[in-house]
């Protein structure tokens, strides 16, 4: 449907600002563009009340004052929720943001972005549809003019959502999330028409690097912070990685 290649960004800031910022904030997003990022790696998972917002964890706690599931809320309560305090004093009162609203202002400042799909369990198809949807609507007139480097590339660990996603918005991108890279990737990424593979570096060789490029997938890897093995994975055709240390991999990096 559109060729397999990468025509993105080779680094993205993780989670919008790396370890600078809190993650998956508007904080963050401005984080990563003041280090000079233009494309960044962010998490998305629905509300109760099945508004999608920018989230990596099914349960607050962590990075959100609180307790219980995200899916026990509505997505306004949580975008009242402090999603900055965790990180720093500074960062108090930052919002756990709406994927439309976070995803426009991505946009409107030209930030490419790599929106994983992030299902609570039981919640995989109603995720990847969603999220497909509001992209593809979001992007509707790049999708007509076939700008596809400036389109969203949606990936996720669940088949499920991708398939799902495929189904709502065929035209948008995708690509899968694997950990380790078994004997199954190829027909799994297939089955999706998935463009792209993105895995962790850590479970990647040469060798599978070089199976994965022959197979006509784009290749990115999770998540990069040594600048060292940052070389040696564009060395072995890595096409691009997210990072957590914006402050020693710059977008630039080659
Ligand atoms: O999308 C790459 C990476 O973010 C996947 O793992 O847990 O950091 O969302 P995680
Ligand atoms: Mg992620």
């Amino acid at each position: 449907m559109w060729p397999r290649i990468w025509p993105y960004p080779r680094v993205l800031a993780h989670r919008g600002g790396g370890t600078l910022a809190p993650e998956n904030t508007y904080a963050g997003l401005r984080c990563g563009m003041q280090a000079g990022f233009r494309a960044i790696e962010f998490d998305v998972m629905l509300a109760r009340d099945g508004v999608p917002v920018v989230m990596h964890d099914p349960g607050l706690g962590r990075t959100v004052k609180g307790s219980g599931s995200v899916f026990e809320h509505d997505a306004g309560d949580l975008a009242a929720m402090d999603a900055g305090a965790w990180f720093a004093p500074a960062f108090a009162g930052e919002p756990v943001p709406l994927f439309t609203e976070f995803a426009r202002l991505c946009k409107e400042q030209g930030v490419w972005m790599n929106i994983e799909i992030k299902p609570a369990p039981g919640f995989e198809a109603e995720t990847g549809a969603a999220v497909a949807a509001l992209a593809a609507q979001l992007f509707a007139a790049e999708l007509a003019a076939a700008d596809m480097a400036r389109v969203p590339l949606l990936s996720s660990f669940s088949d499920v959502a991708l398939a799902s996603a495929r189904l709502a918005a065929p035209q948008l991108p995708r690509a899968c999330l694997i950990s380790a890279l078994g004997p199954d990737w190829a027909l799994r990424a297939r089955a999706l028409d998935a463009v792209a593979i993105h895995t962790n570096h850590q479970h990647l060789g040469p060798e599978m690097a070089r199976a994965v490029k022959d197979g006509g997938f784009g290749l990115f890897c999770y998540t990069v912070n040594d600048p060292g093995r940052a070389r040696t994975l564009l060395d072995w055709g890595v096409d691009a990685f997210c990072t957590d240390r914006i402050d020693l991999i710059g977008p630039d990096f080659a």
